[in-house]
């Protein structure tokens, strides 16, 4: 197989020898035998640089050997075809000079010629005679009017001279839309050019394309000119490049050349990669980059750090030594803060007079709470009033609301209890629910079913009629303890509710809107009294 593939390739390269036609190829220029002058050098990748950014000086790259460019018999110039691809990088990414060109010239080199705007091609003296017998295609990159430049991104055909024969914006139609597509010869981008000449149409066709895009089918130039007067019998082809004073590094990566045939195609993968962008970027990184990132750092650590100081300052707890006892009771306002999505407006579920009461999930447990914040100013009868709420919260009926805790902020007191979640008949306050019963006439209905029968109908008609009295919504009407014992001793009857305000209206049982929370009367924070209060409001409050 290995020797199948051997005779094949030593037959192609016998079929290439037989062809009387010079031609060669390069990708890259890994041990080129390319003669080279000025600054043009060879990188160590294999790169052809004809300039670098170090000094204005021509750079000059030829193909060592001479090329028969005409007929010897009827002097008529031969058909050639060349592609190449380029790179410009500029040191300033919108100021390069002056550009490069590819050149067939009757010396290898080209002595006398001038930098800057003559691109290494010609000088002032010579400059458009046609005695200097220079073919170029220049790829120019700063608009110099002695020479008719249209821009500083052109690509043009010159013939003895740097006024272009025909010259267009650097750019290519696309094979699709046919549309011209402009391109940026400073860009560092690679790209490809093909030359091709018609010896017997006399036309010289100029393609640009991206890198890897292909030739073009519609060139970007197309002249009809007969190079046979330019050309003399034997010519060198090769390429001159001249910075000016912007300096810009030139490279040719691949370079492929034909007479009467078509040019190679480049294997694109050997071609050598182009230099990183270094120093410059780097500089651009320090001096814009890290200043930056430090400012950003900064930044976010005193972000961090006030963040710490809010968060902390959000949740300060006041705790003081008789509160320790009440461990278990005590909530951690960071738990209740999050619970109830910060104390969020959504989250509210009524407000009374001295607080509001919002709905809440503790994270832990997952447990529906209702917090109600309660804030006090003085600190006198704190002390007695935590531990009424912490002896609330040991007591468990199922007509009592549960406390499960407390928690205490500078300013502002929390109270925790659980949501239940009843049907919704259940929902209703417990007083207007009896209330309804004896609106009808039949208030027994409101008895605790596990009674059974075992109960005297009249004594729990008294028991449901007081209790309804106790609940009367001014406190003036209900009956003081002693009248209760009075009415329980049956010393005393019980006087009409109807008698008292309470009529079907129901009015007077219209409860305050602090019944459906925990309700805390001024007095909960003076003094003993508070116990009753408690136990009274959450009573009331019918859960
Ligand atoms: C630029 O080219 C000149 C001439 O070939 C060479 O002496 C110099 O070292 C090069 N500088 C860089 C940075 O490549
Ligand atoms: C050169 O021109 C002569 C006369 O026109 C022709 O016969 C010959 O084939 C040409 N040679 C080449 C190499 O094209
Ligand atoms: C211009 O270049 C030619 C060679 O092409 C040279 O003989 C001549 O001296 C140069 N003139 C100047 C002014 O450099
Ligand atoms: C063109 O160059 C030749 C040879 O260098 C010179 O003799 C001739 O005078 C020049 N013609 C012009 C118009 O400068
Ligand atoms: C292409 O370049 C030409 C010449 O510089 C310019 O007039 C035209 O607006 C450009 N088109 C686009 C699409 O940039
Ligand atoms: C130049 O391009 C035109 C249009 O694509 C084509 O018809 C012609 O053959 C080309 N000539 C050369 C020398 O490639």
């Amino acid at each position: 197989m290995l020797f199948k593939l051997a005779i094949l390739v030593s037959l192609l390269i016998s079929l290439a020898a037989g062809d009387e036609y010079p031609g060669f190829i390069y990708n890259g220029f890994k041990s080129a035998n390319l003669v080279l002058d000025g600054m043009a050098q060879f990188t160590a990748n294999g790169l052809l640089q004809l300039t670098n950014e170090t000094k204005t000086l021509n750079g000059h790259a030829f193909y060592p050997e001479p090329i028969t460019f005409k007929n010897y018999s009827n002097g008529r110039a031969f058909s050639f075809s060349t592609t190449f691809v380029f790179a410009i990088h500029p040191v300033y990414p919108t100021l390069a000079g002056h550009g490069m060109a590819f050149v067939i010239a009757p010396t290898r080199g080209l002595p006398g010629a001038r930098p800057s705007q003559y691109l290494g091609l010609f000088n002032e003296s010579n400059n458009g005679n046609a005695s200097n017998h220079v073919f170029a295609v220049e790829l120019d990159t700063v608009l110099t009017g002695e020479f008719f430049d249209i821009n500083d991104n052109h690509v043009g055909i010159d013939v003895n001279g740097l006024h272009s024969e025909i010259s267009a914006p650097a750019g290519y139609y696309d094979d699709q839309t046919g549309d011209l597509k402009n391109l940026t010869l400073i860009s560092n981008q690679r790209m490809q050019v093909w030359v091709d000449y018609n010896g017997e149409k006399k036309e010289i066709n100029v393609s640009l394309a991206p890198f890897k895009s292909g030739k073009p089918i519609t060139p970007l130039l197309s002249l009809s000119r007969d190079l046979s007067s330019v050309f003399k019998t034997n010519m060198f082809v090769g390429f001159s490049s001249s910075p000016g004073s912007m300096l810009t590094s030139h490279y040719v990566l691949g370079w492929s050349f034909k007479i009467n045939g078509q040019a190679q195609e480049f294997l694109l993968s050997q071609l050598p990669k182009l230099p990183r962008i270094g120093p410059k970027e780097r500089s651009m990184l320090l001096a814009v980059g890290l200043p930056l990132i430090s400012i950003s750092l900064m930044l976010a650590a005193v972000t961090g750090v006030v963040h710490l100081v809010q968060r902390k300052r959000r949740f300060a707890e006041v705790l003081e030594d008789w509160e320790l006892e009440y461990g278990p009771q005590r909530f951690k306002y960071k738990d209740l803060y999050f619970a109830t999505k910060g104390f969020r407006e959504t989250e509210l579920l009524g407000s009374g007079g001295f607080g509001r009461v919002y709905r809440g999930v503790l994270h832990n447990s997952k447990l529906e709470i209702a917090v109600k914040r309660i804030s006090h100013e003085s600190r006198q009868g704190m002390r007695e009033f935590v531990a009424e709420i912490v002896s609330i919260g040991h007591l468990r009926h199922r007509n009592l609301v549960q406390l499960l805790g407390y928690c205490r902020r500078k300013g502002e007191l929390l109270l925790v209890r659980p949501i239940e979640r009843r049907a919704p008949t259940q929902e209703m306050v417990l007083v207007d629910w009896v209330f309804g019963f004896w609106n009808t006439g039949a208030i027994l209905e409101a008895k605790d079913p596990k009674l059974g029968t075992d109960f005297v109908a009249e004594e729990l008609e008294l028991v449901l009629k007081l209790g309804l009295l106790c609940s009367h919504s001014e406190p003036a009407a209900r009956p003081s303890m002693r009248q209760v014992v009075q009415y329980l001793e049956k010393d005393s009857p019980l006087p009409e509710l109807s008698d008292l305000g309470i009529s079907t209206s129901g009015l007077a049982f219209a409860h305050r809107k602090d019944f459906d929370g925990f309700v805390i009367t001024n007095s909960s924070y003076m003094g003993p009294r508070v116990s009753t209060s408690i136990a009274d409001s959450i009573l009331s409050g019918g859960r």
